[in-house]
């Protein structure tokens, strides 16, 4: 399902049978004694990997995506890393939201690895079809699919999942203020251009869009 739909363009129709997050099994990390946050810091841009010391701990799951991504034949030129190690700051990601999807520029979909050492990614397994006027241009998908959710999965603490931007999902809300780790790798077809990306000292970019106010701007259908 999730590796067929990785060689098609990112559409609305395969949210008719979206399905849950691919297990890929029990994964050991040992995150440091200190917290760290990480958004979306490229650790690949076409060329090789460069992955600073710091993530060293994150290694295991690192090669066991790029294992599965070979496994799946997906080719993506970049690669993200998202640290949220410490007590729960972020924002927003405990509403229900899918990630990556986007039609703006045709593309194949991105593939996300995610692990949460306690109080894991809560998901819905979704069937939709959109009305045919739904352009998620305009539109906010993410407003669109929480009216469908009728069954919440949870998924397993210390598993690594493979997630599509067809899955919807979100961080259970009570983790907020608590102490969790959390990582998330993305293999991604076009660049991330996000100011608030975290720098990579190794693979210098340079974003000039501010993702956050894109976003914001979206109705609901
Ligand atoms: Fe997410």
């Amino acid at each position: 399902m999730l590796d067929q739909r990785a060689h098609r363009l990112v559409n609305l129709k395969d949210f008719q049978t979206a399905g849950g997050p691919l297990s890929l099994g029990r994964l050991d990390l040992t995150p440091p004694t200190d917290e760290q946050y990480i958004l979306r810091m490229v650790i690949r841009s076409a060329g090789d990997y460069q992955i600073p010391d710091e993530l060293d701990w994150v290694m295991p799951l690192i090669k066991l995506a790029q294992e599965h991504q070979k496994a799946i034949n997906a080719n993506h030129p970049y690669c993200y890393v998202t640290v949220r190690h410490g007590i729960v700051k972020s924002k927003r990601d405990d509403e229900w939201h899918v990630d990556g999807f986007s039609t703006k520029t045709p593309h194949n979909p991105e593939q996300n690895y995610i692990w949460a050492n306690t109080d894991a990614t809560e998901f819905a397994d979704l069937n939709v079809t959109f009305p045919d006027d739904f352009d998620p241009r305009v539109h906010n998908i993410n407003h669109y699919l929480e009216q469908f959710v009728e069954e919440v999965q949870k998924a397993d603490d210390e598993t690594v999942y493979c997630m599509d931007p067809y899955i919807l999902h979100r961080r259970p809300s009570s983790t907020t203020g608590t102490q969790r780790t959390f990582v998330r790798i993305s293999f991604v077809p076009i660049e991330i251009d996000d100011i608030l990306n975290t720098p990579n000292p190794l693979l210098p970019r340079t974003y000039t869009n501010d993702g956050l106010k894109f976003r914001s701007q979206l109705i609901t259908y």
